[in-house]
């Protein structure tokens, strides 16, 4: 009924050349055609040669941020229309590192989704908690808070394109992969509010991506899970190998 995903998010991290050889050792591998959703978010600057190398492959597209404007005098940002006229299905919006670094709100998240539906693009709306807003029992309202502040206003349409990930800002870049039950805690959790929020049948097909150091050994056990839906791999993503890798092990 939910369509498994697995999404590469390269974040700062490969050139033009380096972006082509991925994408040709990754169709060397596999053509990756099967009952999976296969997407790859590059860097902006990646994104025509990944296109042009996997035109005729399954594989699909992702931005990994957008403006939260349409359009017009915003030096350096890239619009939510540009990632869909350059190819993306996809985006990825609210992820941790923005939130930290770039202090994106959860309101200014708001914006930027529904920018994107407005253009097509499915949002893959990032969520979690801190460790230590773990370690106090906040972890079920901190992801409350995110989703409730996060979806304001959404309405049935655009709820539709929407996934969520799952990532604890603990397990990301750690080598800290959060544990099989840990996660089906609070997928369950994603789940039961999607249910009361948006509605029984839009929570059913809603599907819930856990990322955070996930690699082939931790993927099956995390893909096992029932309200685990798909992944969002940063580090392993960078090898096509090891990016395929978690597809096989996983699938
Ligand atoms: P990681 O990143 O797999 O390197 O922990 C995941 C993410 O930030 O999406």
């Amino acid at each position: 009924m939910r369509r498994p995903i697995v999404v590469g998010n390269w974040k700062m991290n490969m050139l033009i050349s380096s972006s082509r050889k991925w994408v040709e050792e990754l169709l060397n591998i596999s053509d990756c055609a099967g009952t999976i959703d296969i997407v790859v978010a590059p860097p902006f600057t990646s994104i025509s040669v990944v296109r042009q190398y996997l035109k005729g492959s399954k594989v699909l597209l992702a931005g990994q941020n957008l403006a939260s404007i349409a359009e017009g005098a915003q030096t350096g940002e890239i619009s939510a229309n540009m990632l869909k006229d350059a190819g993306c299905d996809y985006v990825i919006l609210g992820h941790s590192e923005r939130r930290q670094y770039q202090q994106e709100s959860d309101g200014l998240i708001n914006k930027k989704i529904f920018l994107a539906c407005q253009s097509g693009l499915n949002v893959i709306l990032c969520i979690g908690e801190s460790m230590g807003e773990r370690n106090s029992g906040k972890t079920n309202d901190v992801i409350e808070r995110q989703l409730t502040a996060c979806l304001e206003g959404l309405s049935e349409d655009q709820l539709n394109s929407l996934s969520i990930a799952y990532e604890p800002i603990w397990a990301i870049g750690t080598g800290n992969t959060a544990n099989p039950n840990q996660v089906q805690d609070v997928h369950g959790f994603i789940r039961s509010w999607c249910e009361k929020s948006i509605g029984k049948s839009l929570s059913r097909v809603t599907r819930i991506l856990y990322g955070g150091s996930v690699n082939s050994q931790s993927s099956p056990a995390l893909m096992a899970q029932p309200d685990v839906d798909g992944l969002l791999v940063g580090g392993a993503s960078l090898r096509s190998k090891s990016f395929y890798d978690i597809i096989k092990s996983s699938f």
